[in-house]
């Protein structure tokens, strides 16, 4: 069968043949692969970022974000059969920690967990994969053409849960849902996470603001604005204009992945209000006043935390939300995947993004 792989150490990235993988413990599920998604992780790796072959390998197969078909399964396997859809969790625990005995595997704290095409093992640029049955998580066939978004998805649905289950734990008024409709979110940053996410929010019932730095009219304003959102362009208006200009921030959640905009954040957050990080900054040194930062920190009790990956819960909520997605704004989904190739086009794409590009979609079959 047909694989992607790259060698971090050379950087090279070769379509290679390996032997379709065969069924060999009980649980196994054998899965034929139907879409990857590129996203920014893939890009750094292939950039020479952080990517690591499973032990004693030269090289990996990248791709992380699937959607597949379960071909075969184990003799215990109960809850998938041929036919059904399936997306591949990333992450694996580390087996030692408090957090990944529980299955926190996104919280372990020890940092030897593995994660699926990114860090010790092989990913999903494959025409087959092989995993457990509790790695994966079932999704609709209404899901199809939107499952390869569940991945990106979970990120979301764990940023935002964490915020609202440490506001909800400490604000009488963060406790019904359908005061969500009273409060605002911002998502700084319009590509696949700060989309998924400004969706996710919505259908929460939060009002929404998306901050970008692209002219009004472009695909990504476009979606924001269908889904309900009001569109922010940091050209025009500073972070710190933000509140007297559309009032109380109650939420933020920042995918823009640019350390200076992350900390300029702060300065557009509320009384009370919640911060969650979820872009990966590159280094940056700049000078800040760090002593206004703090103190309206304090002033203002504020919280801020950063999250990445998900746990199987938050795969659930991403394949639940993504379903309602589609019944309430189908157009503005459709929309969020800008690009579908043929895996040999691979090597074109994943460098060279489109100039409108939110998420380029690879098909294995
Ligand atoms: C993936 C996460 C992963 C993170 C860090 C992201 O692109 O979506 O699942 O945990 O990279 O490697
Ligand atoms: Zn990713």
């Amino acid at each position: 069968m047909k694989v992607i792989t790259l060698n971090p150490q050379t950087k090279q990235l070769r379509l290679e043949e390996r032997p379709e993988p065969q069924i060999k413990g009980d649980h196994d599920v054998k899965l034929k692969i139907l879409e990857v998604g590129i996203c920014g992780t893939d890009r750094e790796e292939v950039a020479g970022g952080r990517a690591f072959p499973p032990p004693g390998e030269a090289e990996i197969v990248l791709g992380h974000e699937s959607i597949a078909e379960v071909v075969a399964v184990g003799q215990k396997v109960r809850t998938f059969k041929k036919g059904d859809l399936a997306v591949i969790t990333v992450r694996r625990g580390c087996g030692k920690c408090a957090a990944c005995l529980s299955d926190r595997f996104d919280l372990c704290y020890t940092g030897n967990y593995t994660e699926r095409g990114i860090k010790g093992e092989d990913g999903f640029h494959a025409e087959y994969v092989i995993d457990e049955d509790r790695y994966l998580v079932k999704v609709p066939p209404e899901l199809k053409h939107y499952g390869v978004l569940t991945e990106p998805m979970s990120v979301v649905e764990k940023a935002i849960d964490e915020l609202i289950n440490i506001q909800q734990a400490r604000l009488a008024d963060w406790k019904e849902k359908d005061l969500f409709k009273n409060k605002k979110a911002l998502v700084a940053g319009l590509g696949p996470i700060g989309l998924l996410a400004s969706f996710a929010l919505r259908l929460q019932g939060f009002q929404l603001f998306g901050l970008d730095v692209v002219d009004t009219g472009t695909t990504r304003t476009k979606i924001l604005q269908e889904i309900g959102g009001t569109y922010i362009d940091g050209r025009k208006i500073k972070t710190s204009e933000i509140p007297a200009k559309f009032g109380q921030i109650d939420l933020i959640l920042e995918a823009a992945g640019v350390a200076r905009v992350e900390l300029d954040l702060f300065s557009a957050l509320g009384i009370n209000g919640a911060y969650v990080l979820t872009g990966v900054p590159s280094p940056a040194s700049f000078s800040i006043d760090g002593g206004i930062l703090m103190k309206n920190f304090v002033m203002k009790n504020q919280v801020a935390l950063g999250s990445v990956n998900a746990s199987q819960k938050h795969w659930e909520m991403a394949v639940r939300d993504l379903t309602e997605a589609t019944k309430k704004w189908e157009n503005a989904l459709q929309a969020v995947i800008t690009a579908r190739v043929p895996y040999s086009k691979f090597m074109e794409v994943v460098d060279h993004p489109g100039k409108d590009d939110i998420k380029t979609v690879v098909g294995w079959s």
